[in-house]
């Protein structure tokens, strides 16, 4: 790979990946295009302001015209594909942005691929690849004691959220057959690490704690999700795009498999041992059940076989030194976690989402 199109690149895991494929290929050229919506934060590139091998643009997955000629102007040899909108209560009371953005955004970017590399030819067909990055959450739920979801894991999707990244992914796969598009697609449980929107239940629990907030446990806090590190997350990408099968989908998990309430007393704890002084000591104090999520899955597990078996990938990170990781990441970036909690649109959205809670 020479020039990557990195697209949601300002996010979470896009920004992780950027630093983590800058370190790991020293003549990769990056463009990262991403719209900056609230979940954008230019903070989290800011050490790369001066780096001529990062190029951001600001702009819409969903701009045919621009991302044509980001594949022309750059030529473009690879697309890793993260911008999307992510978080499922928001998908709740407003459906519509997620169809925009990760369905049509997503065939925006599988029609640009398709012109620059199948129908101009601008670049020998072994050298391109457009890999795109899902979720676990196109499975739907397990209940208890039922088998991991493997790749053949028929798609049953709940929430707004990942019917559209389910909608994203069957598209994807149909450029692969219907075009012979080289793609690879990945389907990850629940990250967590730096840079994660506090919207989110680690990064929210961290922040809401520190500040003496209450830490809203959705239902009975006994869901299950499959947490993984972020960096590990990056890794398998990564190693995806080097000996991944094009036309193959593969799982990534973190054999992490803790209830919610599970992890937020360990940030409790984590918060206990780090800030013993603190006037909200013992943080676990804080923990309040409100009401469920409509439509709530109850547990996610990801069977990562295939991955670690054919590419040899496997999570570094456990848990407990991922979240120590974390925590202490958050406690250190005062300035981040201001130019976010500071702003008028995240205070409205927690009004919204946890005021009749
Ligand atoms: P995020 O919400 O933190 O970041 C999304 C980024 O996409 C933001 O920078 C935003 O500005 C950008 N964006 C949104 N709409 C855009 C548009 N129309 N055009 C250009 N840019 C746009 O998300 P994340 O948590 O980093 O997730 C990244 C990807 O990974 C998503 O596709 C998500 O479905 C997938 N994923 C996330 C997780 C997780 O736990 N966070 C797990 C598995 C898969
Ligand atoms: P979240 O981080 O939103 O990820 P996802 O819904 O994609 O799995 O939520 C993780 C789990 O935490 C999920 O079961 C919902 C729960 N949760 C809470 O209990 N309280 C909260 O305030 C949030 C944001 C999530």
């Amino acid at each position: 790979m020479k020039n990557v199109l990195i697209t949601g690149g300002a996010g979470f895991i896009g920004a992780n990946f950027v630093h983590y494929l800058l370190n790991a290929e020293p003549d990769v050229q990056i463009i990262n295009l991403d719209a900056l919506t609230y979940a954008g934060n230019l903070e989290n590139l800011a050490d790369l302001r001066d780096n001529p091998r990062h190029i951001f643009v600001v702009g819409d997955i969903c701009d045919q015209e621009l991302v044509n000629s980001l594949f022309h102007d750059h030529r473009i040899d690879t697309v890793v594909h993260f911008a999307a909108e992510s978080h499922v209560d928001r998908s709740i009371l407003g459906p519509g942005q997620f169809v925009q953005t990760n369905i049509v955004g997503t065939f925006t970017l599988l029609e640009a691929a398709r012109r620059s590399w199948l129908i101009e030819k601008r670049l020998p067909a072994e050298t391109v690849r457009f890999h795109h990055v899902s979720t676990d959450e196109v499975f739907g739920s397990l209940q208890p004691g039922e088998p991991a979801w493997t790749e053949d894991t028929p798609y049953a999707p709940h929430s707004p959220y990942s019917a559209s990244k389910a909608a994203s992914d069957h598209l994807v796969r149909s450029y692969f057959y219907t075009y012979g598009l080289p793609v690879t697609i990945s389907n990850c449980s629940n990250n967590y690490g730096p840079y994660q929107f506090p919207e989110k239940l680690i990064p929210l629990m961290i922040l809401n704690a520190l500040e003496g907030k209450p830490l809203p446990v959705y239902g009975d806090g006994k869901q299950v999700r499959d947490w993984l590190y972020v960096e590990d997350h990056c890794a398998a990408i990564y190693r995806i795009l080097q000996a991944g099968k094009t036309g193959e989908t593969y799982n990534i998990g973190g054999n992490n498999q803790p209830t919610n309430l599970e992890i937020v007393h360990t940030i409790c704890r984590i918060l206990d041992q780090l800030c013993p002084d603190s006037p909200h000591y013992p943080h676990a104090h804080l923990i309040k059940f409100v009401a469920d999520r409509p439509g709530h899955d109850r547990r996610y597990a990801m069977d990562i076989t295939k991955i670690t078996s054919e590419l040899g990938w496997q999570p570094q990170e456990d848990l407990n030194s991922g979240l120590d990781k974390t925590v202490q990441w958050y406690l250190t970036r005062p300035e981040w976690v201001r130019s976010i909690t500071e702003r008028e649109d995240y205070q409205s959205w927690m009004k919204s989402n946890y005021a009749n809670r």
